[in-house]
């Protein structure tokens, strides 16, 4: 099994890398070849909307890492997509990069809208894990829908998976203990009383991510919906 992660917070100790890193040790533990690509480090440019790849099948930018990263992409069975989320979506770092996804699909505009078709045969898990400040998960729905639509897209046996931790605001916050909680709370002007659950909630998100790496890296990967 083979395991490409983008990681695209900003922070190196943020809690995305936390539980990023969390899902890549259960992967390897599993069994699986894993990779980690900060999107902030990789030379991607963006985007130039040249529409070329509809007829070279590929992306015709050059003198970027893409021609390799997407054979990369193309060789992984699963794609993690690590984001905090802001403004209800992923980074720009990572928006790039799934941009030039575009070079992947051959587009043409319909009567009523577009059609999509991949140039190649997809057939990956997808895992999309994100952080987020709000409490309440509503605030990821724009980019959970995003990767609803990139999946489909690109191949109707793809699968694709979400985790999502909520109320996580500052560096290491998720890795945090009760106490340390309750005095950041205090901080944040948030109820002392949440540190208790929040702390269970986190724990149980740190070994979910790690169950799930284990889960794909294992040859018959089975995904908990
Ligand atoms: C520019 C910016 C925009 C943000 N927008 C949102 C948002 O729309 N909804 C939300 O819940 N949190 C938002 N946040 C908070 C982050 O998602 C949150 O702090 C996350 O845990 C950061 O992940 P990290 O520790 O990996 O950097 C935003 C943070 C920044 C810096």
């Amino acid at each position: 099994m083979n395991i490409l992660a983008f990681n695209g917070s900003p922070r190196r100790r943020g809690n995305t890398s936390l539980l990023l890193h969390e899902l890549l040790r259960g992967a390897c533990e599993g069994g699986a070849e894993v990779e980690e690509v900060i999107a902030e480090e990789i030379n991607i440019k963006s985007c130039r909307g040249c529409l070329r790849c509809n007829v070279l099948k590929r992306c015709a930018i050059r003198g970027d890492d893409w021609p390799a990263l997407s054979s990369r992409i193309l060789n992984a069975d699963v794609l993690v997509f690590a984001s905090p989320v802001y403004f209800h979506h992923l980074t720009s770092s990572l928006k790039r990069i799934l941009d030039r996804f575009r070079s992947f699909i051959n587009v043409q505009i319909t009567e009523h809208g577009l059609s999509h078709t991949p140039w190649h045969i997809w057939s990956k898990k997808f895992i999309l894990l994100l952080c987020m400040g709000s409490s309440d998960e509503a605030d990821a729905v724009p980019v959970i829908e995003l990767f609803k639509f990139m999946t489909s897209i690109l191949g109707q046996n793809n699968k694709l998976v979400t985790l999502a931790g909520t109320r996580l605001a500052v560096t290491n916050q998720v890795i945090m203990r009760e106490e340390e909680l309750q005095s950041l709370y205090a901080r944040l002007n948030l109820p002392s009383y949440l540190a208790k659950n929040d702390f269970l909630e986190n724990q149980k998100l740190i070994r979910k991510c790690y169950d799930m790496g284990k889960n794909a890296g294992r040859m018959n990967c089975q995904f908990q919906e």
